[in-house]
């Protein structure tokens, strides 16, 4: 970024480049996370929630790209070897061992508040320090909110499908 763009900024602008390089580590490990799981997913809702997932992996892959841009125009240099996304990232990434729906889910719902977390500290570290890291942070927080509310959403409907079949079993 210009010179201007960064001596406008009221904070540590080294420590704003690690946090989004956590958080850019993250998003790669999530994406994986959701891609490679809806394509190994089993059991009821498969074929609705799969598009879902497919979905939310294509936008962790757009909050990546939002943070790489930032990164750069910071000055920073973005992660560059896959093997640091594990040094980086703070959330944890769980292979999809079992590809039963609600395990695939429960995974995908601790990646999604954990990266709630993580958006709501870079929010605070900037605001109203950063005013760019602190929008697009912000608008990468709506989306983690929406993906953390859709998993949920869907674990509500799934226990409430085991249930009617409980009861209609006795
Ligand atoms: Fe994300
Ligand atoms: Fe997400």
């Amino acid at each position: 970024m210009g010179q201007k763009g960064i001596n406008i900024l009221d904070l540590d602008v080294q420590e704003l480049i690690s946090k989004l390089n956590a958080a850019l580590s993250e998003e790669w490990l999530a994406y994986y996370q959701y891609w490679i799981g809806a394509r190994l997913m089993e059991g009821p809702m498969r074929s609705e929630i799969e598009p879902e997932l497919l979905l939310h992996a294509t936008q962790e892959f757009g909050h990546a790209e939002l943070v790489v841009g930032r990164i750069i125009q910071l000055g920073g240099i973005p992660v560059l070897h896959p093997a640091d996304w594990f040094k980086l990232a703070r959330c944890e990434y769980d292979a999809p061992a079992d590809p039963y729906v609600e395990v695939i889910l429960e995974q995908n719902l601790k990646g999604e508040r954990c990266a709630i977390q993580r958006y709501k500290e870079i929010a605070d570290f900037t605001n109203g320090k950063d005013f760019t890291t602190h929008q697009m942070v912000t608008t990468i927080l709506n989306e983690e909110l929406e993906h953390e509310q859709d998993i949920e959403d869907w674990l509500t409907d799934l226990a409430r499908m085991k249930e009617d079949l409980r009861k209609f079993r006795m």
